[in-house]
């Protein structure tokens, strides 16, 4: 995926937060992404001004993301390797990456996207990781990004996290659900191969 564009949930949820034209701080809002990859939504947070904690269990992600960044974009990104399923714990400060130097994140994140990522997590983990995620949100913010449908084809993958539809409700009780696309087709992952996809693609509003 390198070099794609941001995802069409990080655009939304960007435009909402510019349509309500809230006053920033002087440092500009503050976001998490995560399972960042190669950088797609963290540069373009950055290029609207936000401030960004970019997270990736996997190294090259993180030196992805960091080298697409202009110097002046890697002051406004904190990008560490980091697994979903530590995130609770705090563990994610201690990653291998590239810090700024106060985050000024103890007062939370306006909001956290996470395309195509969470999905990514352990099973027996994901409710304290969606515990952390919504802790994380200040109220007012937004969670945007995609969740898996329990008809894709990797539902049957033991280590993947799965969601029915009538789940939605109970992850998201906290929030307006702003949008919700439920997508099912057949079409290519990125090796090429024709997969069964169930995906929902949300933006949230925390309230
Ligand atoms: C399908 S890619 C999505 C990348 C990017 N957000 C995008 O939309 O193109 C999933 C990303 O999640 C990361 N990932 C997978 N499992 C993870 C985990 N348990 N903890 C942290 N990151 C994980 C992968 O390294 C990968 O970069």
């Amino acid at each position: 995926v390198k070099g794609k564009p941001a995802r069409e949930t990080l655009l939304a949820a960007l435009e909402r937060f510019e349509r309500e034209s809230r006053v920033d701080g002087a440092g500009g809002k503050r976001a998490i992404d995560l399972g960042c990859g190669e950088g797609r939504d963290t540069a373009e947070l950055v290029a609207r001004g936000w401030r960004v904690l970019a997270l990736d269990g996997h190294p090259e992600g993180i030196a992805r993301t960091l080298e697409r960044l202009g110097p002046e974009a890697r002051g406004r990104v904190e990008a560490r390797v980091a697994r979903f399923e530590d995130l609770a714990d705090g563990s994610w400060k201690a990653g291998e990456g590239e810090g700024v130097e106060d985050g000024g994140w103890d007062g939370g994140w306006e909001l956290v996207n996470a395309s195509f990522a969470l999905p990514f997590c352990a099973p027996e983990r994901f409710g304290a990781v969606w515990r952390w995620v919504v802790g994380a949100i200040t109220p007012g913010g937004r969670f945007c990004g995609q969740l898996f449908g329990d008809r894709d084809e990797w539902a049957t993958i033991a280590d993947r996290t799965h969601h029915r539809r009538g789940e939605l409700d109970g992850l998201f009780a906290g929030f307006v659900l702003e949008e919700l696309r439920e997508e099912e087709k057949d079409s290519p992952e990125v090796s090429g191969r024709v997969k069964h996809w169930h995906v929902f693609h949300v933006v949230a509003r925390k309230m």
